[in-house]
């Protein structure tokens, strides 16, 4: 066999095996991972976007736009009512945020829109803790030395 030969066999032989090894993994489990869910999000889903990154920037200690606030349930909510901030996650207004950081995925953009579809709903059960922030700032994992 020359190497000509040798070459048109394996890439033969590696075809059929990728085919084979394509099917063994259906196209539900591939693309689990890669499935954005947004049934049920509630405000507590989405801190790690509002308290962990916006706030750093938007929170009642300091804010870099009077009236945008993420640091807390209710603040975030009356922020997301200007208007400004779906423009502003979406990069179609005048400033994409998180400010000179890299945009949010796809999928946690579609989550907030979501919340915000489905009117800002809130886990019962940890409400207590949001509407305690400032107290409970551990259960967030934030920094209280900050
Ligand atoms: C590193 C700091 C920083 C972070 C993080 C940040 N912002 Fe901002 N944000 C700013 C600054 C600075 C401005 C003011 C821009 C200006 O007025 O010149 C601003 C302005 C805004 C505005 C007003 C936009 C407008 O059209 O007037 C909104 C809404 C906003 N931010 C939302 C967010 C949201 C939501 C996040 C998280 C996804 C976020 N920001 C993260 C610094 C930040």
């Amino acid at each position: 066999m020359n190497y000509f030969n040798r070459f048109i066999s394996a890439t033969i032989i590696l075809s059929i095996f990728l085919s084979y090894s394509c099917t063994f993994d259906s196209e539900e489990e591939f693309f689990k991972n890669y499935y954005c869910d947004t049934t049920n999000i509630t405000y507590n889903d989405l801190t790690y976007i509002f308290t962990d990154i916006c706030a750093v920037c938007h929170s009642q200690t300091i804010t870099y736009r009077d009236g945008i606030l993420t640091d807390t349930y209710e603040s975030t909510k009356l922020s997301i009512k200007t208007g400004l901030v779906i423009p502003s996650i979406k990069h179609t207004g005048p400033y994409p945020m998180p400010y000179q950081q890299p945009k949010l995925s796809d999928c946690d953009i579609t989550k907030i829109e979501a919340w915000i579809n489905a009117r800002f709903p809130i886990d019962t059960n940890k409400t207590s803790m949001i509407k305690d922030f400032n107290t409970h700032k551990q259960d967030y994992n934030i920094n209280t030395n900050k």
